[in-house]
This record gives structure tokens, sequence and C-alpha cells, in this order.
């Protein structure tokens, strides 16, 4: 291969320890999305080896996606443009770290696809079972959507499409906090993206 076909490919795609990579947390509400995602950036600023950026579910529909509804069409365009953000942080070099329900395979494809023309994707399933996350109803909604207050919640009136190309699966009724951070971190480690 000539040298500067070579050097085109490299700055392309550089080494996984320098190249861009989504970690894409779906599950349910209440399955511990969140409270992985802020313990994974945590754990990466701590290392202080790469770049991180936090796209969690509540946070992103209070700015990126404000004014969206829980309706398919809604819920499809917010994964995208959580996608499209992802994507723009892998393209030089961060890790993006995502943290929404994204209950359709379809949607989580599409990001999948968006990511990786620039850089890796990672999906990580938070498989709390539903009857866990609604006996914590941290947020009280699933009681609201069982008395049918809100409509279309995952899970009890809405579908959860469970993905069958995760990466890994974390159920965090089975693994403390500390062993799910941990799984991921390993799982990171041993891909190459980050180094031992
Ligand atoms: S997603 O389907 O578009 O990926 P997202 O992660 O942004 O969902 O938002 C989910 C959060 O919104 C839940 O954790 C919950 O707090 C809140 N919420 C309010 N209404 C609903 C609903 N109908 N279904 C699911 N979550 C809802």
């Amino acid at each position: 291969m000539p040298a500067d076909v070579a050097g085109e490919l490299r700055r392309a795609r550089p080494p996984r320890s320098r190249r861009g990579v989504v970690v894409f947390c779906t599950g349910l509400s209440g399955s511990g999305k969140s409270t992985l995602a802020k313990d994974l950036r945590d754990a990466l600023l701590e290392r202080g080896d790469r770049t991180v950026s936090l796209l969690d579910g509540d946070q992103v529909r209070r700015l990126l996606s404000a004014g969206l509804t829980f309706s398919r069409a809604d819920r499809d365009l917010n994964i995208a443009r959580i996608g499209y953000v992802a994507a723009e942080v892998a393209r030089h070099g961060g890790i993006a770290l995502c943290a929404p329900i994204a209950p359709y395979a379809a949607a989580r494809a599409g990001v999948r696809r968006m990511v990786s023309e620039v850089g890796d994707f990672v999906l990580v399933h938070v498989s709390t079972p539903l009857e866990v996350c609604e006996a914590r109803d941290r947020k009280g909604l699933y009681a609201q959507a069982r008395a049918g207050v809100i409509g279309s919640f995952t899970g009890i009136s809405d579908p959860y499409e469970v993905p069958d190309d995760a990466d890994l699966a974390i159920d965090t009724s089975a693994v403390s906090r500390h062993d799910a951070v941990a799984a991921v971190l390993a799982h990171l480690t041993r891909g190459g993206w980050l180094g031992a």
C-alpha cells in the first residue's frame, strides 16, 4: 500500500485507543441507565486519558429535544438527535455516553449506522426487569402509567424492543453499581478503546 494511502487510512481510522466510540445504554425507565452512564463518565474522567460527553435521556429532553412527545415519531427523532450529537463527538475522537430508553430497534440501528461511519458503537442493554423498575418507581411514573394518567408509557402501554445486537447486558438488580461500571470498562479495555 502506498505510504500516502496508508497515512490517509490511519487518519480516517486511528487505533481504537484514539478512535471515537459511542457507548449507547438502552433500557426501561428506572433500569439504571443514567446512573450507569454517570458512573462511567466519572470513572473515565478519573482515568483522564479520553474526553467524555454524557447525553442522558432526561437531560436531552430538557433542551435538545424539548417539546417532543413520546409518540413513536418523536421518540425516533429524539434518538436520531442523540445519535447525531454522539457521532459528532466520536468524529473528533471522543467517547459519547448515551442513556435514553430508545425502545425501537430501528432507531438504535440508525444510530449505529451513523456512528459507524466515523467511529465505533457499543450497545449496552440495561436489562433490569420491568418488575424491578416498576417496584423502584423512582419518579412515580409507573404508578401514573398503571392508573392511566400518562399514556404510551414504555413497558406498560408502549413497546420496548429488546435488543438482539447488544454487546453487553447489565441487570442492575443482579450486579452492584460498582460491578456494572467495571463490566463496561472491562469491555472497553478488552476491545482496545481504553488502555489496560
Ligand atoms: S425515548 O423513548 O425517547 O428514548 P427518553 O429516554 O428520552 O425516551 O425519556 C424517557 C424518560 O421520560 C423516562 O425516564 C421518564 O422519566 C420520562 N417519561 C415521561 N413520559 C414517558 C412515557 N410515556 N414513556 C417513557 N418515558 C416517559
